[in-house]
């Protein structure tokens, strides 16, 4: 399959192949940044960040991905400072941002924005996050640091938190699926991964999939335990959330129980779920995790844009 040109909605439309060349060439792209040598293939490229939605290492590390491979970005972080104000459509603020770039990408509170992007978009859209559905950039680069760290077949990976309404792990799910680790599900009842999704990936990829209420159950077992923030902003009822706070914590003294080797990944923000003790000790690679978002965002919009 041809990546060029290709709308990133969801990674439901991806397949392995495309996984695996998206990885090998972040490979390729972390070895040009290491050496401080990155050609100037998006030279001449614009790439327009629509963010209708808080971002911080989503929305830079795409900036800083664009700018490494001598491209230029435009765009907004917040949709105050643009005519959604006055009234006017996605659809129509996408055409314009269309008309002045060559890629977008875009964040929005509602589910399927990425996809009413992509329809009236003539360039390639990437979807930043549609509200808790999908965030199919950030699962690449949760597959890039976890195959960095650990390798992709023969690990155990812990999916951690807010599983609802996370959509980082809606993502990161079916990429799971195609590689075929070990998939453990950790939530509180209310927060369970939605049934739909855990029968998707079983019956599309064949693996199993198991669930667990407490982090207790499972971290002598996994290699990787990817935890998450309880999505707030989702909740309509604030008193919901309350009573979820705090439900999960990793701190140092449930690390003693950890099986040797464990990382503990998180694409952040953190709130409180991992205790700030645990960021000097080997166990933590979420701040790394965070940096490969350039490396992985650079490979993705090269391919996209046909200039690898
Ligand atoms: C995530 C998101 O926006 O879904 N953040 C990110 O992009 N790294 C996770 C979150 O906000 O909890």
């Amino acid at each position: 399959m041809k990546l060029k040109r290709k709308d990133i909605i969801t990674t439901v439309d991806l397949i392995k192949e495309d996984v695996d060349k998206i990885l090998n060439r972040s490979e390729v792209m972390l070895g040009y940044l290491k050496r401080e040598e990155v050609p100037e293939l998006l030279k001449g490229k614009i790439l327009a960040t629509l963010f209708f939605e808080p971002s911080t290492r989503t929305r830079l590390s795409f900036t800083s991905a664009m700018q490494r491979l001598g491209g230029s970005v435009l765009g907004f972080s917040t949709e105050e400072e643009t005519s959604v104000k006055k009234g006017e459509s996605l659809e129509d603020t996408v055409r314009m941002a269309d008309s002045y770039s060559d890629i977008i990408v875009i964040r929005h509170p509602e589910v399927g924005s990425g996809k009413r992007a992509a329809d009236v978009a003539k360039n390639p859209v990437i979807s930043a996050g549609d509200g808790p559905n999908h965030h199919p950039t950030q699962g690449l680069m949760d597959m890039f640091t976890i195959k960095k760290e650990k390798g992709l077949e023969k690990v155990s990976v812990a999916l951690c938190g807010d599983l609802k309404y996370g959509r980082t792990v809606h993502s990161l799910i079916y990429l799971l699926g195609m590689y075929g680790p070990e998939i453990n599900l950790v939530s509180p009842d209310s927060l369970r991964m939605p049934d739909k999704i855990v029968k998707d990936v079983k019956k599309t990829y064949g693996c199993e999939i198991k669930e667990f209420r407490t982090l207790q159950d499972v971290v002598s077992d996994v290699d990787v335990l990817y935890v998450t923030r309880i999505q707030k902003e989702r909740f309509l009822n604030i008193s919901e959330y309350g009573k979820l706070e705090g439900s999960y914590r990793v701190d140092k003294k449930l690390l003693e129980k950890a099986k040797k080797g464990l990382i503990v990944m998180h694409p952040l923000p953190r709130v409180s779920e991992i205790s700030t003790e645990v960021d000097s000790t080997p166990f933590a690679k979420y701040f790394d995790h965070a940096a490969y978002g350039v490396p992985v965002r650079m490979a993705l919009l090269s391919l996209l844009l046909g200039k690898i």
